[in-house]
């Protein structure tokens, strides 16, 4: 593979649509090999935009905002990190040939509506996934819940960490849950999806990676499974491994490899899947770095923002893990633009301990505004100093 040189005419250059912690990553990891970054947000100063060589604010949902963007930067590779983009311009561009949507446009298309991702996972691939129904009124709703029971998930079809999602038990909350999906989705899509809860022992995060391999044909290689914990549809804390039976884990990269077999292209994906002893179910899939998968920033040679930065370029990739470890997130705690950290020197006095502050502008009581990692001999451990760390952090408001 041909690398140019970062801004001049033969640069290779690298076009990112959403700008938070996982593309300011991913920016450092394509910079080390000389890529020249183009960072684009819906607001000014977003993680990636303060490495990136230059950045845009943009709509990212306005077609033809992100087509003259692309038009203007000719980028070689245009990536995708958050889910609400317009995807119509990424198949117009695609079409055109001039650059690598990654991992394609119809995996990004995918993939951020539950309807297509479900339906392929389930009806065409048979994959096994949770029951669930859509719903585009009231009724609809009653009667898909009749058939799936309680308890069941209600989300809007378009949505990501969490918002817009309950958790309903009985039909007493069954309004307010159609209320919450239908105002707080990403887009409104007119219907929400109706899930089946899955009892799970645990779920993970099954990094998987599209890579060429020494042979020159397209390999796909596991990294080792990540176990996370969820609070309201966000994460808190993931480890990795997760342990879990031969049995559990082969099925999983069966299911991983099956689903990202039929999406395609080159890159790093996050398959989530529940776990209940030897048996799995696919949830859902990011074809791109995890937020989860920040723990690999501790524990394997070579993380999921490297990982995905050298599969796209074709470049060969070890998914090996070198030591246990966790991450605990860093939430703002309040509502404030600003900001400043206190404590960074007792959290990084946990030995083995890294921490990462992203820089966001504003901070909001449940925004993600850092993460603590740390390795250990073992998980219990592991967790432990990642807690500890991120606990020692104090965000205030001035
Ligand atoms: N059908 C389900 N059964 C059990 N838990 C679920 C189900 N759907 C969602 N969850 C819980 O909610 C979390 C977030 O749901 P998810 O569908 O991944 O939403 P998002 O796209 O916002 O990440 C999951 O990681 C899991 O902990
Ligand atoms: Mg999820």
């Amino acid at each position: 593979m041909k690398i140019g040189t970062p801004l001049t005419k033969n640069a290779t250059k690298a076009l990112l649509l959403g700008s938070g912690e996982l593309g300011k990553e991913l920016t450092i990891a394509l910079q080390r090999y000389g890529v020249e970054v183009i960072a684009v947000d819906r607001y000014a100063y977003a993680p990636a935009h303060q490495v990136a060589h230059r950045f845009h604010v943009v709509d990212m949902t306005n077609i033809n905002e992100v087509k003259a963007l692309i038009e203007k930067e000719k980028p070689d590779f245009v990536i995708p990190e958050i889910e609400a983009i317009a995807t119509a311009a990424l198949f117009d561009i695609e079409e055109q040939g001039k650059c690598t949507v990654v991992p394609n446009a119809t995996a990004i298309q995918l993939t951020m509506n539950r309807e297509g991702i479900r339906v392929l996972a389930s009806k065409q691939l048979k994959i096994p996934t949770s029951p669930f129904a859509f719903a585009s009124s009231y009724t609809e709703l009653t009667q898909a819940v009749s058939e799936i029971g309680y308890p069941c998930f209600i989300k809007p079809t378009m949505s990501s960490s969490g918002k817009g999602q309950s958790l309903v038990k009985c039909d007493e909350e069954l309004q307010a849950a159609w209320e919450y999906a239908k105002s707080a989705g990403r887009v409104d899509t007119g219907k929400v999806i109706i899930e089946g809860k899955i009892e799970f022992d645990f779920e993970i995060t099954l990094l998987t990676v599209r890579a060429i391999n020494s042979k020159g044909e397209i390999q796909t290689y596991f990294c080792a499974p990540i176990g996370h914990r969820q609070e309201h549809g966000d994460y808190r804390e993931s480890w990795q491994p997760q342990i879990m039976t031969k049995a559990a884990l082969s099925q999983s990269q069966a299911i991983a490899k099956t689903i990202t077999d039929c999406i395609g292209g080159l890159g790093l994906f996050g398959v989530e899947l529940f776990v209940k002893g030897d048996q799995v179910w696919f949830s859902e899939i990011s074809p791109r770095p995890h937020d989860t998968g920040m723990v690999t920033m501790v524990t394997q040679k070579q993380n999921e923002f490297e990982l995905h930065a050298r599969a796209i370029m074709g470049l060969p990739v070890d998914t090996r893990l070198h030591s246990h470890g966790a991450s605990a997130v860093i939430l703002g705690g309040i509502d404030a633009c600003g900001v400043s950290y206190h404590g960074l020197e007792n959290a990084l006095a946990v030995p083995d301990s890294e921490i990462r502050l992203f820089g966001k502008p504003e901070a909001f009581v449940n925004r993600r505004m850092g993460v603590a990692l740390a390795t250990a001999s073992s998980i219990d451990e592991a967790r432990i100093k990642a807690t500890i760390a991120a606990n020692m952090i104090v965000i205030k408001a001035e």
